[in-house]
């Protein structure tokens, strides 16, 4: 059975068309990112245009690509929630005008939920339950999941996302957005910082908070003045290192709260090399087996968005034309 998916919560168009909820056959994505980038940040009206001026070819991109015939689609899975709702509702009235003219039927798909299972495309089989860790640019939790319709949050952030973090402190520090990639790779040209940054670690709760580490580095870059290019790769080496050391302490304890032994990493934030060594690390010594995907999955992409609507849909999960776009989810 082949489902297209569609994705539009943010600065990414994707489309992609995958076999029996797992096979990804094509996933195309096109990013409006180099539009926002000279603003520090994603402007909500910028992206929407973009997603309304790409959705179409994209979606026929994707369909060239799996040299498939929309006939043969089966089902339209589309993120609804969450994200930026003018951007979503292009997704979702694209794929319910698209549903409504062919017949195919359609599912909304949650974002986050999607970036849960994301590693699990390059998976031989899915395995429950597990410990979902989702970093992205809008979201930080941690989540039990049981069954692709159980998924219970355990651990959020109370204030900013870690990718958000990355993002602000590259902007404090005049690095460029986003602000995760830039930080990941000048970190990897050093090995020690005479920084030192601390987040608020909230004990005896599977919480994270990264405002306060932000406010410390634009502290710490006022100290300065006008941070030299040395000393600002110093701050950004010891500003990674804690927000990575504190994603990767609460994973292990989640797992070991919940007892289970696989975590699952999805999201941007999921690109960062510091993490994927520190996790992978810190799991082989616990028993625990840390997934991945490749830095294309971890990113927003509508393959995952395919894959969780169609075992939704295998569960009896059905959309009306009455959904619509949610900014947030919970
Ligand atoms: O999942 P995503 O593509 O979009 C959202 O749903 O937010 O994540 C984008 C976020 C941005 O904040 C970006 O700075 C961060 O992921 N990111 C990274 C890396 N690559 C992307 N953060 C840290 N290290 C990276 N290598
Ligand atoms: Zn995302």
């Amino acid at each position: 059975m082949l489902t297209l998916g569609i994705e539009t919560s943010c600065d990414e168009t994707a489309a992609a068309v995958i076999k029996n909820g797992k096979t990804v056959i094509s996933s195309c994505v096109s990013s409006s990112v180099h539009l926002h980038s000279k603003f520090g940040g994603i402007i909500p009206e910028i992206a929407s245009r973009f997603h309304l001026e790409y959705i179409s070819p994209v979606v026929n991109k994707a369909l060239k690509k799996a040299n498939v015939p929309l006939a043969k689609i089966k089902l339209i899975a589309v993120t609804n929630t969450p994200g930026l709702v003018g951007s979503l509702l292009v997704g979702v009235s694209f794929a319910k005008a698209l549903s409504f003219a062919t017949e195919i039927p359609f599912i909304g798909v949650n974002h986050i939920n999607a970036h849960l299972f994301s590693p699990f495309l390059q998976q031989k089989k899915f395995q429950f339950p597990f410990i979902g860790l989702v970093v992205s640019g809008g979201h930080t939790s941690l989540a039990y999941v049981s069954d692709f319709n159980k998924i219970k949050i355990i651990g959020r952030t109370r204030d900013d996302a870690a990718g958000e973090a990355f993002d602000k402190v590259a902007k404090i520090l005049d690095l460029g957005y986003p602000g995760g990639p830039v930080i990941d790779k000048l970190s990897q040209t050093i090995n020690t910082s005479p920084f030192r940054f601390n987040c608020a670690r909230l004990e005896n709760t599977l919480d994270f908070s990264f405002s306060g580490i932000k406010t410390a580095v634009l502290y710490q870059s006022q100290k300065l003045k006008n941070p030299s290019k040395k000393h600002k790769t110093q701050i950004v080496y010891a500003f990674q290192k804690e927000v990575i050391d504190s994603l990767v302490s609460k994973s292990i304890n989640a797992c070991e709260k919940f007892k289970t032994n696989i975590i699952s990493v999805g999201g941007g934030v999921a690109c960062n090399s510091l993490l994927r060594e520190k996790l992978q690390e810190t799991g082989k010594k616990k028993h625990i087996k840390v997934l991945f995907s490749d830095p294309h999955f971890c990113l927003d992409n509508a393959a995952m968005i395919a894959m969780l609507g169609y075992q939704l849909y295998k569960k009896g999960v059905r959309s009306k034309y009455t959904l619509t776009a949610a900014a947030t989810s919970r």
